[in-house]
């Protein structure tokens, strides 16, 4: 694409954008924000040109009848496009960068959006293989939590994510299949849905689910339907805490009978601070038998640390009758967790390789703290 290769080989770029031709190329930079280049795209032509080379890679077409296109680089980053007379003063390019450098729990912790406790007991509700509901509102970092909290996976089991576009990077030593829907072409053929890949996810003999986002009932349905059958399942969905989590589960359009939601184990709840921006964990919630959540931890906005509400009960109940470990058990191993999640910060491991590394070392029952 010409000189805008420059732009998308530059790893502190996180936006490219491109209005028009008589504009210049606008870049979003990770330290200096919006800043205009000295780039043009002579003509519309090119830019429609461009749209339609970056489009075909990917099995998707833009053209006047069809003048809006979310495509991705084979790099991983995402495209959006735009044809005018739709955008009035011309066509437009929306590159958003793949974050090359993965959200991990460390950075996680050292940014202060989880504290250690809050990561141990998320950790200990994962290695017992539990299901968890991601919720928070646009922007508030879902995905990023999701793409953190798949650092605790065993590496012995097989995981397999779906995604509208992909944005999960997990370490690289897992048992890992992105898979990724598909729009179906102008003829409305070819399409894959999300519902398609969880159902066949379900015939992969994965261990654990992982899903982008939940919108609609039947993908809610499937879902639910594998925790209950043995599948440990981790989504996100739009909701800003987790009473409203379980409201929009358990009312149209989704509307899951509240018994089934108890297959989820933990809510958390992300959020970003609208006056500092701050992206912190808001709740961390279990769900009881019934259905209904129980905040365990929560932020507390005026210290910028997460109070305990209330120690959990349904969690450690069913690690109690699976495991045969003690309350006194399990306090013990949190404390080990938090030990060893301090000792990761402490040796500087924030990348999310090194951490798969290093969790199964754990799991293998050879990680050394010296
Ligand atoms: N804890 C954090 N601290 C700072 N920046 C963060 C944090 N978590 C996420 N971000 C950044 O915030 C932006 C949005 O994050 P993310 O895509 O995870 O949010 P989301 O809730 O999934 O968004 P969407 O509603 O679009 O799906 C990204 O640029 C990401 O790098
Ligand atoms: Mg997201």
């Amino acid at each position: 694409m010409g000189k805008i290769d420059i732009l998308l080989s530059d790893p502190r770029l996180e936006e490219i954008i491109v209005n028009n031709h008589k504009e210049p190329v606008w870049v979003y930079h990770r330290r200096f924000g919006w800043l205009k280049t000295n780039i043009i795209i002579p003509t519309e032509a090119r830019i429609r040109h461009f749209a339609m080379m970056i489009g075909r890679d990917v099995g998707k077409e833009i053209t006047n009848l069809n003048p809006l296109m979310d495509a991705h680089l084979a790099s991983g980053d995402r495209v959006n496009a735009t044809l005018y007379p739709i955008s009035n003063r011309g066509n437009t390019i929306t590159i958003r960068k793949f974050a090359e450098d993965p959200w991990t729990i460390t950075k996680f912790i050292e940014e202060n959006t989880i504290g250690l406790e809050a990561a141990a007991l998320i950790w200990l509700a994962i290695q017992n293989e539990m299901s968890i509901l991601i919720s928070g509102g646009t922007g508030s970092g879902k995905t990023s939590m999701l793409n953190v909290i798949s650092n605790f996976f065993p590496p012995n089991q097989r995981i397999v994510s779906i995604e509208d576009t992909r944005e999960l990077t997990l370490p690289q030593n897992l048992h890992w299949v992105p898979m990724e829907t598909r729009l179906a072409n102008p003829e409305g053929k070819g399409g894959v849905t999300m519902l398609d890949l969880l159902v066949n996810s379900l015939r992969m003999r994965p261990d654990r689910i992982i899903v982008g986002e939940i919108r609609r009932k039947q993908e809610a349905e499937v879902l639910l339907e594998a925790m209950h059958t043995g599948h440990s399942v981790y989504a996100t969905i739009h909701a800003n805490n987790a009473d409203e989590t379980v409201m929009r589960l358990t009312n149209p359009p989704i509307d899951i009978s509240k018994p089934m939601i108890s297959a989820i184990s933990l809510i958390l709840v992300q959020n970003r601070n609208r006056r500092t921006g701050k992206r912190r964990t808001l709740q961390i919630a279990e769900v009881t038998s019934a259905g209904d959540p129980v905040v365990l931890m929560q932020y507390n906005a005026q210290t910028d640390r997460m109070d305990t509400i209330t120690e959990p009960k349904v969690t450690f109940e069913k690690i109690s009758l699976y495991t045969g470990m003690t309350r006194q058990d399990i306090q013990f191993d949190i404390r080990q967790k938090t030990r060893i999640l301090q000792w990761l910060i402490g040796k500087k491991v924030k990348d999310v390789d090194e951490i798969g590394m290093r969790m199964s070392r754990y799991y293998l029952g050879n990680l050394q703290l010296d």
